[in-house]
């Protein structure tokens, strides 16, 4: 078992896949782009499943996938199966776009993975296109079906409120009305491009701290439309009722319904408390916390260093791994780098 030195048990690994996505939403990548990194400086997915299969040795017993969009990697499937197989590992989930999900859906399912968080942060087109830079919210909605068909489950929506996106929340919320769907609105981080030590300017084309939208606004406005359109009020779900998952998402639902209404609150109450994760990035680092600099360069230990090394490094991140993201939220580097 892995405990950090605040006596939390660390059990879950997020791994970006790779640091390029097929779409740019415009609070993840600067309006010019990143510089993909070269194919060298990325971790091979041998390396990954080498990686992995040391920290499952050391305590961690869950894994999630994250990019850029993880579907864009080659050879995504085969990576899904071989971790899969390794002992002690209860469970992969990915978290992606859902552009690419018509198309993996069911190769994913048959090499074992089914739980899946699918970005979408409006149901109006338009809207979609202009968050994304271009994405088609069709395909997105392809998706989100095609993981249905294919009997993927818990299957959740993150969508990223921010207030100039002017976004209809009520329609997220109606998704859980028919089908399993787990909606989680997600306060806006204002991360990345965060200086040495200092403040960061939120990503996002002239979004401002105003543009964040607390958990409370969010609960109030969906009681209040709901209860306007008929759906009622929001009920707390009770821990045991909740969608599995592993992240610090509450939830509530409309009376009958299939599907949930969650929010994930990093700004308005940090959960840091109860944080259980290390993060490994598409280049080879490891990261204590989401809004730590602090890296750990794996990369080169898992091309020059025996897996004793590597553990090392893992028992590092554990031992230096922050209590909490205190007054400073930003990092130097984008969320697409980082996989969230
Ligand atoms: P479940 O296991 O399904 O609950 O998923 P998850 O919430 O762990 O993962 P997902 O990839 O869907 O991420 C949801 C949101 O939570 C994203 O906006 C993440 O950036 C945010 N998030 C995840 N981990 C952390 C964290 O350690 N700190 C902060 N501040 N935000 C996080
Ligand atoms: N604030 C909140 N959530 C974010 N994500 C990406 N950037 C931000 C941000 N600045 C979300 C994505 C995805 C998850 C991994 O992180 O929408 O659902
Ligand atoms: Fe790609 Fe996800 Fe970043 Fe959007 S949020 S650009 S889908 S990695």
């Amino acid at each position: 078992m892995a405990i950090d030195a605040f006596g939390r048990r660390i059990d879950y690994l997020r791994i970006s896949l790779t640091d390029r996505c097929n779409l740019r939403c415009v609070y993840c990548m600067p309006a010019a782009g990143v510089a993909w990194k070269d194919h060298d400086e990325i971790l091979s997915l041998e390396e990954i499943e080498r990686f992995a299969a040391i920290a499952v040795g050391e305590g961690i017993s869950k894994i999630r996938l994250t990019g850029g969009e993880p579907l864009v990697r080659k050879g995504v499937v085969g990576h899904v199966r071989r971790l899969r197989a390794l002992t002690g590992l209860e469970a992969i989930a990915l978290t992606t776009n859902g552009t690419l999900l018509a198309r993996y859906a069911a190769p994913l399912v048959e090499a074992g993975l089914t739980r899946v968080n699918i970005s979408l942060d409006s149901l109006d087109p338009a809207v979609f296109e202009r968050v994304t830079r271009g994405g088609k919210l069709a395909d997105a909605l392809a998706g989100l079906d095609a993981a249905f068909a294919a009997g993927m489950g818990p299957v959740k929506v993150n969508a990223v409120v921010v207030r100039g996106l002017d976004q209809d929340l009520l329609a997220f919320a109606r998704l859980t009305l028919d089908r399993p769907v787990h909606v989680r609105f997600i306060e806006y981080m204002p991360v990345g491009g965060a200086s040495e030590g200092g403040e960061c300017e939120p990503a996002g084309e002239g979004w401002t701290r105003a543009d964040h939208v607390s958990a409370e606004e969010i609960l109030e406005r969906l009681t209040a439309e709901g209860t306007a359109a008929g759906l009622g009020a929001l009920e707390p779900v009770r821990r045991g009722d909740a969608p599995g998952g592993w992240g610090p998402a509450r939830y509530y639902r409309y009376a009958g319904a299939p599907g949930t209404v969650g929010v994930i609150t990093p700004l308005s109450h940090h959960f840091c408390g109860e944080c259980n994760r290390l993060r490994l990035t598409a280049d080879g680092r490891l990261r204590a916390c989401l809004f730590s600099d602090e890296e750990i360069d794996v990369r080169s230990v898992l091309r020059g260093g025996t897996d004793a090394d590597v553990r090392d490094l893992i028992r590092t991140a554990l031992a230096t791994k922050p209590e909490s993201h205190s007054s400073r939220v930003g990092t130097a580097r984008g969320m697409s780098q980082i996989g969230g």
